[in-house]
């Protein structure tokens, strides 16, 4: 069947069409209308809607990442318009604005049994970059841990570099924050260094990025952690259990099987899925 879809930009008008293609494609994740200002408001990326005969049917976001890739996210069809080629429009809009800006990579998550997302990344060249695990637990049911560790945040970019790089190899080059899977670069350590999401432990000398990239009351999020894991944990329940955050999350890699155990045993409840993270380069 040939469709005529149209693609152009997201307008603040268009929140509630949004909403109700996030409400239908994906009713259980829904997150769009809390970040509908940022998305719609982001002066890098591209925050785009698909009309078929002038009703908005799909949705996708092309975000400029801290590093200068690209991460494509949001995309959204509704159900009773999929397989129609909307899907495609989109991945033909990112690739167009990353020759635009110049972008070179860029990647998405899905879960590890969607292989319609999958197979339409695919279809454009993607190909599996990395599999990760992820579990929550509530704040309250974190062990409060070992009470003689002492995290500072750590304002310098280049101490922060020095740290957080090797987890480049023992992490398998990602690091994950509300489902956005971030390259683990020199580029990432400043942008983290400069939120104030970097803290380290002198006592046991660990190290821990804990924040949010948006949605800060519903989740923090351990994007990384080395050293004394019950420690780092420990300061996680202590920041969230003061910021009133009611739930901690973490995405890691399989390899990572002991810091699995450690979270389990910690009271973190596994995802009964994995996600992957797709990758394209142009
Ligand atoms: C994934 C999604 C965006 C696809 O949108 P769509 O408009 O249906 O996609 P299109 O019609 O443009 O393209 C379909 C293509 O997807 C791929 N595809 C679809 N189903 C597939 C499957 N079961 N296995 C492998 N590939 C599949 C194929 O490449 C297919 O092209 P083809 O028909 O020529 O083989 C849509 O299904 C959706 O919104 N799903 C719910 C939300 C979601 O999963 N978002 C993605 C990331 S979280």
């Amino acid at each position: 069947m040939d469709v005529d879809i149209s693609l152009r930009c997201v307008e603040m008008a268009d929140r509630p069409a949004i909403i109700r293609i996030e409400a239908e494609a994906t009713p259980n994740l829904r997150y769009l209308a809390d970040v509908f200002p940022l998305f719609a408001g982001d002066p890098d990326g591209d925050f785009a809607v698909a009309e078929i005969e002038g009703e908005a049917v799909g949705c996708g976001k092309f975000t400029v990442m801290p590093d200068g890739t690209a991460w494509l996210e949001a995309l959204r069809v509704r159900p009773d318009y999929q397989g129609l080629g909307v899907g495609k429009a989109f991945y033909r809009r990112f690739i167009e604005t990353a020759a635009e800006k110049r972008i070179r990579t860029m990647r998405m998550y899905t879960n590890a049994s969607n292989h319609a997302s999958r197979g339409l990344a695919e279809h454009f060249g993607f190909s599996l970059a990395a599999t990760y695990r992820s579990a929550s637990a509530a704040t309250a049911n974190l062990p409060p841990g070992p009470h003689d560790t002492s995290f500072a945040e750590l304002g310098d970019r280049d101490e922060a570099e020095r740290l957080l790089m090797p987890f480049r190899d023992t992490w398998e080059g990602f690091c994950v924050m509300n489902r956005t899977f971030y390259g683990i670069t020199p580029a990432l350590c400043r942008h983290w260094t400069d939120r104030s999401m970097v803290y380290r432990d002198a006592t046991s000398g660990s190290v821990i990025v804990l924040g949010a990239r948006f949605l800060p009351e519903r989740a923090l999020h351990i994007a990384l952690l080395g050293g004394e894991l019950h420690a780092g944990l420990a300061f996680a329940r202590e920041r969230a259990t003061n910021m009133g955050i009611g739930e901690v999350q973490c995405m890691w890699p399989p390899g990572r099987s002991g810091f699995a155990s450690l979270l389990f045993a910690s009271g973190f409840e596994p995802e009964s899925r994995d996600y992957i993270v797709m990758e394209w380069n142009g």
